[in-house]
């Protein structure tokens, strides 16, 4: 097979080397790809949401399967402009379309989804400009903290989490009324706040059957003890010891049988998969969010962990045949240590160069933000590497990643060095 992955970043090296593994690949190409991509595929310069180049690049290199990174282009259809087009319509693509792609796109819209399906997620209204008095009623009427949510996708920085009522007010002000996070914050979701600790769970789903892939959670902020700003994500460590079987049971049967039976009974067609943002509250699982693809850093864990042939999971996707297929996992615990630019989740500089990235055999260096201009490696993102180990034990997979993290070099280097420290 010759297969195009989107996307650029660690969760799209965690792809590339995965599927390089297939005994069904032929080529493989990545758009645009980074410095790690092109060490296991070919990188084009083409952007996931430009379609008409995509489509030519297919048609040119006689792609079998697309596989979709990053929700943008998925939000924006990319799905349903294959299904539209004469020449692309057989072409199988791994992400749902516009309409499934809505439980990310959306906040208000799958806030919707969750009540009609009866999914647990926490109490919320949604408001618009028009509605703002009757925002600011509701408002007063939750407990602190307040949880607000740009409605439409915000590059992850949507969600406001605000002790305080007057500041929680000015931000909603913000959002709606002078267009703070543009259009995405035209409709704004207020919604209770959940009091737990929160996990990551990854289906994937062929339109009718499903398979629930390894737990993973993740690590959001910049700052050790889980302080400072939100960032993409500093870490990752797969399976997540509190996601027990009985845990697990209940989502199962609260949450994913639900979803697939609530996108069936909605009509929506959905061949990808869903990444579900939860909360474990006093042992029961809460949905905070549904995403439309992998989470990143969560896919440099999980993918790894994963021993079936990834393309054969997704060709059974493609022809509704998942449930042919058996699951098989490593037993063993990954994690994986983000290596950031300094700076980063604000300013940051790019063009540095990296030294010490000599072949590693205790872990997998998986590139996000980095770039070669044929002679050397440079960084060109906030997140630049993930660095993946397993383990026996979270410790000792860890103790790897740091240890590789340690002889990666490059100015203004940071990562968390508590990565998984909460879960032993
Ligand atoms: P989201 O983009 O919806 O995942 O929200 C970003 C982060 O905000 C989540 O990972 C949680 O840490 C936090 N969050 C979102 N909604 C809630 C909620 N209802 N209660 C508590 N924390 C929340
Ligand atoms: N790591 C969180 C995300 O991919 O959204």
């Amino acid at each position: 097979m010759n297969v195009l992955i989107l996307g650029s970043g660690g969760r799209e090296h965690a792809f590339t080397w995965k599927i390089a593994q297939s005994k069904k690949l032929e080529n493989l190409y990545i758009a645009p790809g980074n410095a790690g991509t092109s060490q296991c595929g070919t990188n084009v310069a083409i952007s996931p949401t430009d379609f008409e180049s995509v489509k030519h690049f297919v048609w040119e290199k006689n792609i079998h399967l697309v596989v979709v990174g990053p929700e943008d282009p998925l939000v924006k259809g990319i799905h349903d402009f294959f299904l539209n087009d004469e020449v692309l319509k057989d072409i199988p693509v791994i992400g749902p379309g516009k309409d499934g792609a809505m439980l990310e796109g959306s906040k208000a819209f799958s806030k919707q989804f969750m009540i009609r399906h009866k999914v647990p997620t926490a109490a919320y209204r949604s408001f618009t400009k028009e509605t703002l008095k009757e925002a600011e009623a509701f408002l007063k009427k939750l407990n602190p903290p307040y949880v607000l949510k740009a409605d439409g996708l915000a590059a992850g920085k949507g969600v406001l989490i605000i002790e305080n009522e007057e500041e929680a007010f000015m931000e909603l002000k913000s959002m709606l009324t002078e267009g703070k996070f543009g259009s995405a914050g035209n409709t704004v979701v207020i919604e209770e706040f959940l009091k737990g600790i929160e996990c990551s769970v990854f289906v994937l789903c062929d339109g009718n059957s499903y398979k629930i892939l390894p737990t993973a959670k993740d690590y959001k902020r910049i700052g050790e003890g889980d302080t400072g700003l939100n960032t993409g994500g500093m870490g990752a460590i797969s399976p997540v010891p509190f996601a027990n079987n009985e845990f697990l049971q209940k989502v199962e049967q609260r949450i994913i049988i639900p979803t697939i039976e609530g996108l069936k009974k909605d009509n929506i067609s959905y061949k990808g998969f869903i990444f579900i943002g939860l909360m474990n509250v006093g042992g029961d699982p809460f949905v905070i969010e549904y995403n439309c693809r992998m989470g990143d850093p969560e896919t440099e864990v999980v993918i790894p962990r994963i021993k079936n042939d990834l393309l054969e999971l997704f060709e059974h996707v493609a022809a509704g045949k998942l449930s042919e297929l058996t699951l098989e996992t490593d037993e063993r615990f990954a994690a994986t240590v983000v290596l950031v630019s300094g700076g980063y989740p604000g300013e940051y500089q790019k063009g540095k160069t990296i030294t010490g990235l000599t072949r590693e055999t205790n872990c997998m260096v998986f590139h996000a933000g980095t770039r070669s201009d044929g002679e050397e490696i440079q960084t060109s993102g906030g997140r630049v590497f993930a660095i993946t180990s397993f383990g026996n034990s979270i410790n000792d997979a860890t103790s790897k990643s740091f240890s590789c993290a340690e002889k990666i070099n490059y100015e203004g280097k940071y990562y968390r060095s508590d990565i998984g420290k909460d879960l032993i």
